[in-house]
């Protein structure tokens, strides 16, 4: 083989384990599986999460909700990107549950649902004003099982944003509760607010996403990092070539390294076909700095010379 991933479920259990235990019991974690679970294969993760006792998942559309439900996934699955009029049917058979991001739509819903409040992102969700949200609610006769937000800026503890986006959901939360509506979930996080410890964001509910892969992103002035997982994805590829370059030698086009010592480089059967950005051209991969990708092939300086078996060496060939 050229290049290949290798996921480990057993590292997304353990990811998904350190969110639950940061949260504690009386917080829900649904792990986000859309986009075919960060391109981590949603089916086999899926399961590995329910295994684990996920009891909700998060998908974007209806088509990976039904992936899902086709492949035997049991606990409940959240349809967070809206749905087509065409695929209204499927959340009933397939027992999916919608996420509404108007009031118009309410009319229309017949399986319990979560609303989305836009506040303040301005992406999707209602903005209508809590009163009216209230009475929209009362009318519709499924009931309201989760109530939930997007952060916009969750990664920047300098903006205050964030609290005004909370602000503008406790207002929400506050209208329905004047008007006898509890929800069972309250919800607004992704990773970033549970691995910060923004505990007043938490809800009932958190919905991380890339944390349930290994990551984390930095955040800006935020206090020191709660949550700690690691990547579940490793990249290999096959060394093509090991060569022995001498100082001041040229690599590769437009000769865009010099060898300031004596180097021992690899060529990889990867590049920009495979998905290594070209804007990585010059910058540290994986712990050896790779000095330059081509289409087919990608060079990287060794820490350590390879096993023998891994490639031959410039001196193999004399
Ligand atoms: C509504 C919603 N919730 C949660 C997530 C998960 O986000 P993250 O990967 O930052 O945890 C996403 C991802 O885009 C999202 O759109």
């Amino acid at each position: 083989m050229r290049s290949w991933v290798e996921i480990s479920l057993g590292q997304i259990r353990a990811n998904f384990r350190a969110v639950r235990a940061l949260v504690g019991e009386s917080v829900e974690v649904m792990p986000v599986v859309k986009a075919d679970a960060y391109r981590h294969g949603a089916v086999a993760v899926s399961h590995a999460l329910e295994s684990e006792g996920a009891r909700w998942l998060a998908v974007s559309n209806v088509e990976e909700g039904c992936l899902l439900r086709q492949s035997g996934i049991q606990s409940r699955i959240l349809v967070m990107a809206d749905f087509l009029e065409d695929e209204r049917d499927a959340l009933a058979t397939q027992s999916l549950t919608p996420v509404i991001h108007s009031l118009e739509d309410l009319s229309a819903v017949r399986v319990p649902y979560h609303l989305k409040i836009d506040t303040g992102m301005n992406r999707l969700g209602t903005r209508a004003e809590p009163d009216e949200i209230a009475r929209a609610v009362a009318a519709t006769p499924v009931p309201l099982e989760g109530l939930m937000t997007h952060f916009a800026s969750s990664g920047n503890y300098e903006s205050q944003q964030t609290e005004q986006q909370l602000q503008r959901f406790e207002a929400v939360i506050e209208g329905l509760r004047r008007a006898g509506i509890t929800p069972r979930y309250i919800h607004s996080c992704a990773t970033t607010p549970v691995a910060y410890r923004r505990r007043e964001a938490w809800g009932n509910l958190v919905r991380p996403g890339h944390a349930v892969y290994g990551y984390v992103s930095p955040a800006r002035g935020a206090p020191a990092r709660a949550l700690h997982v690691a990547p579940a994805l490793t990249w290999k590829v096959t060394v093509l070539e090991v060569k022995d370059v001498e100082v001041g030698g040229l690599i590769g086009y437009g000769g865009i390294h010099r060898a300031a010592q004596p180097m021992r480089i690899a060529v990889v059967a990867a590049g920009y076909a495979d998905g290594i950005p070209h804007r990585l051209g010059r910058q540290d991969l994986a712990g050896a700095r790779r000095l330059q990708a081509g289409f087919h092939l990608h060079l990287r300086r060794l820490r350590r010379p390879p096993p023998r078996s891994a490639g031959k060496s410039e001196s193999d060939r004399r």
